[in-house]
């Protein structure tokens, strides 16, 4: 990316190189969400007990903290990754009916423009990704594929009332959460409405993890009298996570910084403040609907469509009033499958014809 941009620069005359440079410095924040994207996950993988350190120190879109957190130890750049990745996919599915679906792009940004803008988009993005690297660090906690951390032995001293007794490998959410919180926060500064925002939302989505732990019991005893129970605490699906975040992306509070102290204060005066679980917006999202890459919006046309819901996903709202068009398609599935003694399936093959509508 950098050497396309300056062979395009040493292409073109100085005056053209002065608007390309200034259009590339503004948005251009490459950031760890990198690590995620498959070619960047991809190369993690292949780190070696040798090359390890070398390559973070190498890795010039990570901050000074986050290069120096990624050479603790091999797999923690791997696991960081995987956690990039998580967020990115999980936004993906959860905004997949919708307008904005969570482009990403093949640049160092990678989801582009949109984070220029402060927008409830935005929060999502970085609470997701903030949840999806806490979650993966305790992941790898409990499976022992890092050395700094282990399964939480703190939780034990939690009361159980006699009910059952701490047992198994309950999973260290809060070693994950500090984790991410040294990592992703590193870049943030706590001075500006925007470094704010993003610190608010990277809790958030941190806390939806916390505030989610599931209690898994074993019973023990003879023939399953359950004289002992043994319970210990574990992470939900992350699909639940993203989609606990996707309620406070609706429910998301337009915020303000306040001049007096350095805080995000509800932007509608007498509006309840947000709880440390709410994301925060500072600007209006732009509406999607058309295509504009400045932005990186690719904008509704040619995206599939539901004729008959009145949700996001409906031809109404996603084609933003454009109207649609309908494909037929026969498609061919299996069907009256019987089952032959013994042991095969036997299906017929069966033709269907479906609608599909696409928005204008
Ligand atoms: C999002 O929508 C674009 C068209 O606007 C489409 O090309 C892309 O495949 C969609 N991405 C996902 C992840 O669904
Ligand atoms: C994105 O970049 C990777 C390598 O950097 C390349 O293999 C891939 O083809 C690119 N994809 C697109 C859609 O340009
Ligand atoms: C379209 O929307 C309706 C109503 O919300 C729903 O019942 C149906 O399953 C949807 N169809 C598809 C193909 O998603």
């Amino acid at each position: 990316m950098d050497l396309l941009i300056k062979n395009v620069i040493m292409a073109k005359g100085l005056l053209s190189s002065i608007i390309i440079l200034t259009l590339v410095i503004l948005p251009t924040n490459s950031t760890w969400w990198l690590l995620g994207t498959p070619a960047a996950y991809q190369s993690t993988l292949e780190l070696k007990p040798t090359n390890y350190k070398k390559h973070c120190k190498d890795l010039n879109y990570l901050e000074e903290r986050q290069k120096e957190i990624c050479g603790w130890s091999q797999n923690i750049l791997k696991t960081i990754g995987k956690g990039a990745m998580m967020g990115i996919e999980e936004c993906q599915n959860q905004f997949r009916t919708r307008r904005w679906n969570c482009t990403t792009f093949n640049t160092t940004t990678v989801f582009g423009g949109i984070l220029q803008i402060n927008s409830r988009e935005k929060a999502y993005i970085y609470a997701i990704s903030a949840a999806g690297v806490a979650y993966s660090v305790t992941r790898a906690c409990s499976k022992g594929e890092i050395t700094e951390c282990s399964c939480d032995k703190n939780v034990r001293q939690q009361n159980t009332e006699g009910k059952w007794e701490w047992g198994g490998c309950s999973e260290d959410i809060v070693f994950g959460e500090s984790f991410s919180k040294d990592f992703v926060d590193s870049k943030e500064k706590a001075l500006s409405a925007e470094g704010l925002m993003n610190l608010h939302n990277n809790d958030a989505g941190r806390m939806a993890i916390s505030n989610n732990m599931d209690l898994i019991c074993k019973c023990h005893g003879v023939s399953g009298s359950c004289s002992v129970k043994i319970c210990w605490r574990k992470m939900a699906e992350f699909a639940q996570i993203g989609e606990e975040l996707t309620e406070k992306f609706e429910g998301a509070t337009h915020v303000r910084m306040s001049m007096k102290r350095n805080k995000l204060k509800p932007k509608i005066r007498g509006q309840k403040s947000p709880t440390k679980q709410d994301l925060v917006y500072l600007e209006e999202s732009p509406d999607y609907c058309k295509r504009n890459l400045k932005i990186g919006v690719l904008g509704t046309k040619g995206r599939q469509c539901n004729r008959t819901s009145y949700g996001m996903d409906g031809c109404k709202l996603m084609c933003c009033g454009r109207g649609y068009h309908t494909m037929v398609r026969e498609i061919v599935r299996d069907c009256e499958c019987k089952f032959i003694w013994c042991c095969s399936v036997k299906c017929n093959k069966c033709r269907e014809v479906v609608e599909e509508h696409f928005c204008n």
